[in-house]
């Protein structure tokens, strides 16, 4: 049973078909046409940690597609007080179609899609967040710049090598495109990421650059984007302790922007903490997507159920034929 755990475990032209059908789909959504591609169909969604936006998209992407979602949060199921693993994973594939996790470890991930006969999808762990960049790739191609195409883009992420920060890095790569990060000493992405990075680059014709240096980043940038720096599970740190490491260089302001090419995009995978990775000015300016951002997340989460359903062909005959493409 294929899973998604990880973009890196799929072709490049995999991972465009998926954000292609999730394109389709929301075009057929918006145009009016219903799509009960997962009629009956149920999801099982286990979360160890919060969410809004992963949450809200796995639910609302199987009410939209006919199917239903299954909340099972932390103290609600008897994972991690009385049940192993493995035990939740070979029962839950006897009573959901589909199952989606956001764990602590990346092992409990690996582990579930390993024992579940039916498929998983990586909803977050501390070592990557495929289903943001599949989101995120979505709005660049929606925003994608006058006369380029995916290889010609310079993407930018400012701050703390967080799991989202590693997961742009993985897939702008995989997908030939050019990343840099631009953020302190001992805040940069590791060697475990730039093997990935650098097995991907070969194939694809993309590059990325680990720098501390503000210009050398930001020249020509054609997206930029950041994340919190509070750092996350057992990495924690205080209001203080971050602040010290990254404000003011790492903040991504106005006029860190106007470093960047005129019609750059600011991209955020939100929570934002308002003042502290980025301004006000800049959340709410006029460079910032990151509604658009959000709101594709369930284009992408719609799109990675469906094809992981097996409902890829059926779903894209039904879309293009209401649409009037051939
Ligand atoms: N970006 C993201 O994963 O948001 P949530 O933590 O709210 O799901």
């Amino acid at each position: 049973m294929r899973s998604f755990v990880d973009t890196t475990d799929f072709s490049k032209e995999e991972l465009l078909d998926i954000i292609n059908l999730g394109l389709v789909i929301k075009e057929n959504l918006k145009q009016g046409y219903p799509l009960n591609v997962l009629y009956h169909k149920t999801l099982g969604m286990i979360f160890e940690q919060t969410s809004t936006r992963t949450r809200c998209s796995f639910e609302t992407a199987m009410t939209q597609l006919g199917g239903h979602a299954q909340y099972l949060a932390p103290g609600q199921i008897q994972l991690g007080a009385h049940e192993d693993l493995r035990d939740t994973a070979h029962v839950l594939s006897r009573l959901v179609d589909i199952l989606m996790a956001r764990v602590n470890r990346h092992e409990s991930i690996e582990t579930l899609a390993r024992e579940a006969t039916v498929p998983v999808i990586n909803g977050m762990s501390d070592y990557n967040h495929p289903t943001q960049e599949m989101g995120d790739v979505t709005t660049i191609f929606e925003h994608m710049p006058e006369g380029k195409t995916f290889e010609d883009l310079k993407i930018v992420f400012v701050g703390d090598s967080t799991q989202v920060c590693a997961s742009l890095l993985m897939i702008v790569t995989k997908l030939g495109g050019h990343f840099v990060q631009f953020g302190p000493k001992g805040y940069q992405l590791g060697e475990k990421y730039l093997r990935v990075a650098d097995k991907n680059c070969q194939e694809s014709g993309g590059s990325y650059l680990i720098t501390d240096n503000c210009d050398e980043a930001l020249k020509d940038a054609d997206f930029v984007y950041t994340d919190v720096w509070y750092g996350l599970y057992d990495k924690e740190l205080s209001k203080d302790e971050r602040m010290q490491i990254f404000y003011p260089k790492y903040q991504v302001t106005t006029e860190m922007l106007q470093k960047a090419s005129p019609n750059v995009k600011f991209m955020h995978c939100l929570p934002a903490t308002r003042g502290e990775e980025v301004t006000d000015e800049v959340m709410d300016g006029d460079h910032s997507i990151i509604l658009d951002e959000a709101e594709n997340r369930l284009t992408s989460i719609r799109a990675l159920l469906v094809y992981f359903m097996g409902m890829k062909d059926i779903t894209l005959e039904i879309c293009n034929k209401n649409l009037g493409r051939k």
